[in-house]
């Protein structure tokens, strides 16, 4: 064991690292450990619903990602307080003051995360109005908010599409209804619950998504004083309720992040013990890990990944859970370009996930993509063609190359093929890395990846 693997306090020492510019020498195995805290996606809707809530909400383990210093401004431009909470990554939400807040002060996070669409439930609960700005999030595809506005007209919500944002009120105040999501979608069944704990009668969602993060925001909500039953076929029925009380509530650990540093560890030939990784939630990962010749062994604490021998092709579609999850496919790809054969990355859920292996094949790697798929039939998600696939033969050596980190997944991608790849590589853009992955650099520096900051 190295002795980042024993003392994590290495990972602390290297919090001040940050830059846009790496300049890194790849050819050397990650290995060490990392911990990981609280998901993105769970953190950032948690601090939503606290805007629910009559009293305060303490949330605990929530990593200190640039998503969540956006959710916690547009909280703080709506007159909750937001403070620090009595252990290390807590925070303490009050919502008891909530207000309007100015255009200009809303308008200050268009394009900066797609969070803000998760507020227009909560904040019509509490002043019959709301003003979304333009979304942001990663670059993978068009992302349309139809679902959403939908689901919140059905509720008896008037939305108007504005060039800046999306103005919505709801004078006769919210009411359950049935809604039926045409594709199982994440933030469209949050949208759903956000809006329907406090909307007077029941709502029964059909199709909607259950991934753990949803499963967590659930257990949140009843916390809350929230009534919600999760029946079987992706049913969800919730009984509106007057009030809610502020929630006491640990944040699900980052699963995304936790099935990234097990492909960087097998795509180096490193070791890598995550911390704070659960194998339940990660059942469908580890079953194609092991297949594509990956190692595990899970701990009480957390999870060791290396290989077990050569690495091994493997088809994988992305699918909705408990399906194997888009944002696991850009990590795992790096590792399949060194497997011993022929890989099929079918990607399902979004339109523009493979734009990242562009500079993989820069770097050598033999991937030919398919945009619209290896084979017709009917599409995921309705009057959307997003059926791309990533043919991929190895092992390939990677070299290293000038490259451009396009969005969250990919980027992690690049780095991890820099860190593969012989000789230099110099990689831009890495602060979209901040969105998706606590004190990135000084893991890395903990997992003895070789790299300067050039800016
Ligand atoms: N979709 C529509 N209309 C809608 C909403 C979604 O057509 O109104 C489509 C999307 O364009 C996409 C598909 O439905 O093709 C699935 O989108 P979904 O709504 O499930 O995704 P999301 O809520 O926008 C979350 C995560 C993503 C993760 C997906 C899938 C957050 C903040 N983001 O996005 O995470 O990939 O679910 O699990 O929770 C990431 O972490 O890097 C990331 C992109």
């Amino acid at each position: 064991m190295t002795r980042a693997m024993q003392d994590d306090t290495i990972v602390d020492a290297g919090t001040s690292l940050s830059g846009d510019v790496l300049a890194i020498r790849g050819g050397h195995p990650l290995r060490g450990r990392v911990d990981v805290k609280g998901a993105k996606n769970l953190a950032t809707k948690a601090m939503v619903a606290s805007l629910l809530g009559e009293t305060s909400s303490v949330l605990r383990d929530v990593p200190v990602l640039s998503d969540v210093a956006v959710v916690r401004s547009l909280l703080e431009v709506h007159g909750v307080r937001v403070s620090e909470g009595d252990e290390t990554g807590s925070l303490v939400l009050d919502p008891r003051d909530v207000e309007s807040a100015h255009f200009e002060e809303i308008d200050a996070h268009a394009g900066a995360s797609r969070i803000p669409i998760l507020f227009c439930g909560p904040l019509l609960h509490r002043l019959g109005q709301a003003f979304i700005p333009d979304l942001g999030g990663c670059r993978i595809g068009d992302r349309p908010i139809d679902f959403h506005l939908d689901a919140l007209r059905k509720f008896g919500a008037i939305v108007e599409k504005l060039p800046s944002g999306i103005r919505l009120s709801a004078p006769d105040g919210l009411k359950g209804a049935n809604i039926h999501l045409p594709y199982p979608s994440v933030g469209a069944t949050e949208q759903v619950l956000l809006t329907a704990v406090r909307a007077k009668g029941e709502t029964e969602l059909r199709n909607a998504a259950i991934e753990p993060e949803i499963m967590d925001l659930i257990a949140l909500l009843q916390k809350m004083g929230a009534i919600i039953s999760y029946e079987p076929n992706r049913v969800i029925l919730i009984e509106g309720v007057e009030t809610l009380r502020g929630y006491d509530h640990r944040c699900i650990f980052d699963r995304n992040e936790a099935a990234s540093w097990a492909s960087a560890a097998i795509a180096t030939d490193g070791e890598i013990f995550v911390g704070g990784a659960k194998q339940q939630e990660m059942l469908t990962f580890l079953n194609v890990f092991r297949k594509a010749g990956g190692w595990f062994d899970v701990h009480e604490d957390g999870i060791l990944f290396r290989r077990a021998g050569d690495l091994q092709p493997v088809i994988i579609e992305t699918d909705v859970h408990p399906g194997f999850m888009t944002d696991w496919q850009q990590p795992l790809t790096v590792a399949l370009t060194q497997a011993h054969g022929r890989s099929i990355v079918h990607e399902t859920v979004y339109e523009n996930r493979m734009g990242f292996t562009d500079a993989l094949v820069k770097m050598g790697a033999d991937i030919v993509v398919h945009p619209h798929g290896l084979q017709d039939g009917p599409r995921r998600v309705p009057r959307r063609d997003l059926e791309q696939a990533a043919v991929i033969t190895g092992p390939t050596p990677l070299r290293g190359a000038k490259i451009v980190v396009p969005d969250l997944r990919g980027g992690y991608s690049h780095v991890i093929a820099a860190l593969t790849a012989s000789g230099e590589s110099t990689v831009s853009g890495v602060d979209i890395l901040n969105r998706g992955y606590e004190k990135f650099l000084a893991k890395l520096g903990a997992l003895g990846a070789d790299f300067d900051v050039l800016g």
